[in-house]
């Protein structure tokens, strides 16, 4: 048998945990089986040599039975901020990236995107920097995939090229050390190294914490693999950095694995069995993307300042009639955290009047959270019981209709009156418009948008371009104009257009 598959066959039957089983495989690797380490193995004699004494200081310094333990711990418990100890046989700054430059490549599946972004975080909290140029590398990973087996002949094909990267690296620069990360390395395991020589590294989808040990013990010339799966691992603590600063979306993992099974897909075996990330860390990394996403409305002005928050009622009673999973405060809470992260951003919301077994007393509660949150733009409705819902079979639509109507009348009111009040703050403002067209009321007049998403209509006149003075120009669908405006009401601006402008040089004043 091959050494590598006795090593790889005993840590299964131990069940040890991936550091176990890796320091291993590297030792075994190095000491029997020269030829998978031939460029910086020692020669046999030294090597037993120094090994013996390295050997007697490793044990008694080595690792302990505890530290086989700690490495099959729950990963879920594991805080982000933990140092992990360094594996015996290597030194702390070993770890470190030393600056190296990696190079990412992703293969396949939205999984493997994740994946890509999980492996890039902990490569980045060791000390390696990431290069989008191949040249540039020092050591380039591939993210790869085994759904197809066309998929896998692309990371053959891919991996001739870099051999031919690595033989040509000029020796005046450190080694180039690729690896192979994900479903491939998991399906294939020592066959990709003993195919693949320039192969350094091996790390199947739950090994990803044990990149910067594996690049440790590459750096010095050995293969280097970590393929066990884990009933557990979910990197509910790593938060992915996005890999494309350009990138339009993000994905938030919530499982890894699979077990259902079908009859012709590998992914149970590539990626093991099927486990869920703990709630409250999928709800910090959404939480996060939010806070990314109220960043960026306040930063860019090419972002309408305008954000859609259906509170359905103001009272915390309904609230959990309605099961909408958050309370009054809550909601509140929010309404001030987005209108601290993003000033002056226009709210607008949908609420539901004379909801089962809504008091007078919740309905107060709704009109005081209209005038508390002053939306710019609402959507309200009387509620209407609907077959198949869950109020439909639990609860009673017990409000009279007429009350369900007075009291919605009554939200429209206090609604209407609150957005005059926010919108005639922008009277005697010069705001920039995104012109939509003709209004539908006047064919003199024009519409448009204004940056909080709020209806402005003004006179189609003919007016100066800021950008060809002397030029006068009648706005156009898609033009940005800037408009002073003159009076508001609870849903439209009124004004009168100054001249045609760019979203860059446009100087609105509120
Ligand atoms: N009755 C009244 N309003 C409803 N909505 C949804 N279902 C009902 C119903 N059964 C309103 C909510 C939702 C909007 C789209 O329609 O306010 O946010």
């Amino acid at each position: 048998m091959h050494p590598l598959q006795w090593v790889l066959q005993v840590q299964r039957s131990l069940g040890w945990g991936p550091l176990a089983s890796v320091s291993w495989l590297s030792l075994r690797i190095c000491r029997a089986h020269s030829s998978l380490s031939s460029t910086t193995c020692p020669s046999p004699e030294r090597q037993e040599d120094g090994a013996r004494k390295d050997f007697s200081s490793r044990l008694a310094t080595g690792p302990t039975f505890q530290h086989f333990l700690r490495s099959t711990s729950a990963p879920q418990e594991k805080l982000s901020s933990e140092v992990e100890d360094p594996p015996p046989y290597l030194m702390m700054d070993e770890l470190l990236g030393r600056e190296r430059k990696v190079y990412l490549e992703t293969y396949g599946c939205q999984m493997n995107v994740n994946d890509t972004e999980i492996a890039w975080s902990i490569l980045q909290k060791s000390g390696y920097l990431r290069t989008r140029n191949l040249q540039e590398a020092d050591v380039i990973l591939l993210v790869t995939c085994s759904i197809r087996e066309k998929a896998e002949q692309t990371i053959w094909n891919r991996l001739h090229q870099l051999k031919a990267l690595k033989t040509r690296r000029p020796r005046s620069r450190v080694p180039l050390r690729i690896g192979i990360l994900g479903c491939m390395a998991e399906r294939l395991k020592e066959e990709i190294l003993n195919r693949e020589k320039m192969v350094d590294v091996l790390a199947g989808p739950d090994a990803y914490r044990d990149l910067p040990r594996l690049l440790a013990v590459a750096e010095s010339g050995q293969q280097a693999a970590n393929v066990l799966l884990s009933l557990d691992e979910t990197y509910a603590d790593v938060m992915p950095v996005q890999t494309s600063p350009s990138a339009t979306s993000a994905f938030v993992s919530i499982m890894r694995g699979c077990d259902n099974m079908c009859s012709y897909c590998i992914v149970p075996f590539t990626r093991g069995r099927e486990r869920s990330r703990p709630i409250a860390s999928i709800l910090e990394e959404v939480k996060k993307l939010s806070e990314q996403v109220l960043q960026l409305i306040h930063e860019r002005d090419n972002i309408c300042k305008q954000i859609h928050l259906p509170a359905q009622s103001g009272s915390s009673r309904v609230l959990e009639a309605m099961r909408r999973g958050y309370s009054r405060e809550a909601y509140v809470e929010l309404v001030h955290h987005i209108k601290e992260s993003i000033p002056g951003v226009s709210l607008s919301s949908d609420f539901i009047a004379g909801f089962c077994g809504e008091t007078e007393e919740d309905h107060v509660q709704t009109v005081s959270l209209l005038r508390e949150v002053q939306y710019n733009t609402g959507f309200l409705f009387a509620y209407s019981m609907r077959q198949k819902t869950r109020a439909y079979h639990r609860l009673k639509d017990d409000v009279p209709e007429e009350v369900k109507l007075r009291r919605l009348e009554e939200l429209i009111t206090v609604f209407r009156e609150e957005a005059t009040k926010a919108n005639q703050m922008s009277v005697g403002c010069t705001q920039l418009v995104l012109v939509e067209g003709l209004s539908k009321r006047s064919a003199t007049d024009l519409c448009g948008r204004n940056d909080g998403n709020l209806k402005v209509i003004f006179p189609d006149a003919e007016m100066e371009d800021v950008n060809n003075p002397g030029l006068r120009v009648r706005a156009q669908p898609g033009d940005y104009v800037l408009v002073k405006i003159t009076s508001a009401s609870s849903q439209t601006l009124r004004g009168h257009v100054l001249c045609r402008t760019t979203l860059k040089d446009s100087s609105a004043n509120c």
